[in-house]
Order: C-alpha cells, then structure tokens, then sequence
C-alpha cells in the first residue's frame, strides 16, 4: 500500500512499478545478493543499492552489524558473473536549505542536514509524534500509521496471576467495568473458571493439564492483543516459565502486564469461596494449589496487589494508573 501511494505521488508514467513479494531478513550482503539474482531472473539490467542493504543492529552493542558498504562490495565483485549492474548510492542526507537530498560526502558543511534511522521513526509512529514532511509523503505516513497505530491504540494484555480466593476474578471485572468505561477498545475477560468451562473442559491440574491450559489462554490473549483488543487474564497461572512463555509470545503484539495478586495465602484459605481449601486441607483432594500443589510467585510482576490491604476498586485505580502511565489509555473525548 505504501508503494501504490508513491506512485501516485511520482506519477511518472515512464516508470513501472513491480513490487516483491518478499519480507526482508535482515541478512545483510548476502542477502543483498539474493535480491540481485532475482531482480536478475525477471530481467533488470540494473540494482540500486544503498547504504547498508538489509543491514541489522548488533543486539549486544547497538551498532551497525555489517560495515555500511560491505553489501556494495560484495554486489559489485558480482554484479559481471550474474549480468546486472549495480548502481551504488552513498548514504544520503536531507539538505534543509536546498529541500534536496544529496549524498553526505557532496554537503556543504554550513548547511543543515537532517535524517531519520529506522528506530526513530519506529519511535515517532509507537508515540503518534509528528513525522516531517521531507522524510515522506503524508500519505505513505498514514499508511504506516495505520499498520503501526501509537501505544495507546495498540491492543494490550493484563495477566491476573495468584492463589485460589486471591481475588483475582474480583479485580478483573471491576477493571473490565472501569475499561469499558472510558476506552473505545474491545474488552475481552479471560477469567479462570470460564477458560475452564469453555476453553480447557478435558483438563486436570496436573503440571501439565495448567501448562496447557496457560498456553491457550495466552493463544487467545495473543490474537486478541494482535487485533488491537484488550485481554484481560484471570487464571492462577502458577508456574513461572510458562507465564513467562507466553508474555513472549503476546509482547510481539503489545504489552504484557503481569500483575501478581498476593494476598496471603491465611487469608485466601479464611475467604475459602468454593470450599475447595477446606477439602483440600481434609485430603478429600489433592494436587490443590497453596496447599500440595506449588505456585510459584513472579519476582518481577508489573503491579502486586495484595487484596487483604486493598480495597478492589482503589486497587484498580492504581492499575489505571500504571496503564496510563505507560501511554496505553486512549481516553475517549466523553470521559
Ligand atoms: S490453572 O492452574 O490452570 O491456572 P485455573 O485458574 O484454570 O488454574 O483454575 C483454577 C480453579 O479451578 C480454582 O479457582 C478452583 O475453583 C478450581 N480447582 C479445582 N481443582 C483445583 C486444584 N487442584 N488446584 C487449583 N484449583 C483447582
């Protein structure tokens, strides 16, 4: 779509456009190479190649992985053997007072150069900031906005994690309730027992049995998020790495919010809602979590809520709060 918008744009009717149907891997001149050997097959004569062609970032020092014109070298020490020429261009710069861009060896020093690397302009687009004029046409900008809405368009998961009678399907309704109130956004409740009865009915609580049935929440917490919608979670969830799992999986499309509802477990048992500690405490059933079945507390949970100090609803507001903090709120103008 973005491409169909510059041609527009360009208009120039002696260029024709083909796109490729083909996601970069950030391989660097290797895969710079690959790209000239296609464009050979369909039978160009010509590659232009640019600074750094499928150039990454060295995810242990930040910097550039490939030297800037290692995939030139290696396309031009090919270009005879496959028979197509490479067009090389140094790394360009925006000159401000010239409204041109011009190759950075070619600037007149007095003049004011501007630019944007890719991760600021990834920044620009999760922020909503403005995205100026000479870096792209307002219409490709808006493209890319809407496939990269700002944070607090983008879908989010809250995960409720804690013992049995912790509270957690008490705070995920009365949070539903406050987001359904002032965001625009889908609110789906993934609680515990309703998983159980909908989505997890052949399963037990043995490790595995909860390990299964975490993923699959996570599954859907995860489409949910992908499609812009808001997840909220309320299992017991008691092992670590598998929560961890899935934060992984759902991070790729939003944020993942971990809160661990750490009521004491005296007190979970005193609340004992469906009589279950008291049957696991008189061996009438075993495996129960807090009792003969481990949970294992996150070390490092976004939020901790302890319901025996806190009240649902002012707990919910620090959780509004924390959401807001982090830009995930998109207030709608009647609220
Ligand atoms: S999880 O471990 O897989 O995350 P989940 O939240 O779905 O558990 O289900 C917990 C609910 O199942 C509890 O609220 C309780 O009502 C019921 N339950 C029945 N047996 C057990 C058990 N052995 N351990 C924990 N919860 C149990």
């Amino acid at each position: 779509q973005t491409y169909e918008r510059l041609k527009a744009e360009v208009n120039n009717p002696k260029i024709h456009w083909a796109y490729l149907p083909y996601a970069m891997h950030m391989a660097g001149p290797r895969e710079a190479l690959q790209h000239m050997i296609i464009r050979r097959n369909y039978g160009c004569t010509h590659f232009i190649i640019g600074r750094d062609m499928a150039g990454c970032k060295s995810c242990l020092s930040g910097d550039d992985f490939y030297g800037a014109y290692e995939a030139q070298d290696l396309l031009r020490k090919h270009s005879n053997e496959l028979g197509i020429d490479v067009a090389e261009f140094k790394e360009m710069v925006y000159v401000y007072e010239d409204n041109a861009y011009l190759p950075v060896s070619e600037v007149d020093q007095a003049k004011t150069t501007l630019n944007l690397s890719g991760t600021e302009l990834r920044q620009k687009l999760m922020d909503g900031t403005e995205i100026p004029e000479w870096f792209s046409f307002p219409e490709v900008v808006g493209i890319l906005r809407d496939a990269y809405p700002p944070k607090n368009k983008q879908g989010f998961t809250i995960f409720f994690t804690g013992l049995p009678s912790s509270g957690k399907s008490t705070l995920a309704n009365v949070l539903m309730s406050r987001l359904m109130e002032i965001t625009s956004r889908p609110v789906t409740l993934l609680d515990g027992d309703l998983v159980r009865k909908n989505l997890s009915s052949e399963l037990g609580f043995s490790k595995e049995h909860r390990d299964l049935n975490i993923k699959r929440i996570g599954y859907v917490a995860s489409e949910i998020t992908k499609h812009r919608g808001i997840a909220i979670c309320a299992p017991i969830a008691p092992y670590s790495e598998t929560r961890e799992e899935i934060r992984s999986i759902i991070e790729q499309y939003g944020k993942f919010i971990l809160i661990h509802v750490a009521t004491p477990l005296e007190i979970c048992e005193l609340r004992d809602l469906k009589g279950l500690y008291a049957k696991a405490r008189a061996g009438q059933i075993t495996g129960f979590t807090g009792i003969d079945d481990p949970y294992e507390s996150p070390e490092s949970p976004e939020l901790r809520i302890d319901t025996s100090m806190l009240d649902p609803k002012d707990a919910i507001e620090n959780v509004m709060k924390y959401l807001e903090g982090q830009g995930l709120l998109d207030i709608r103008n009647d609220c």
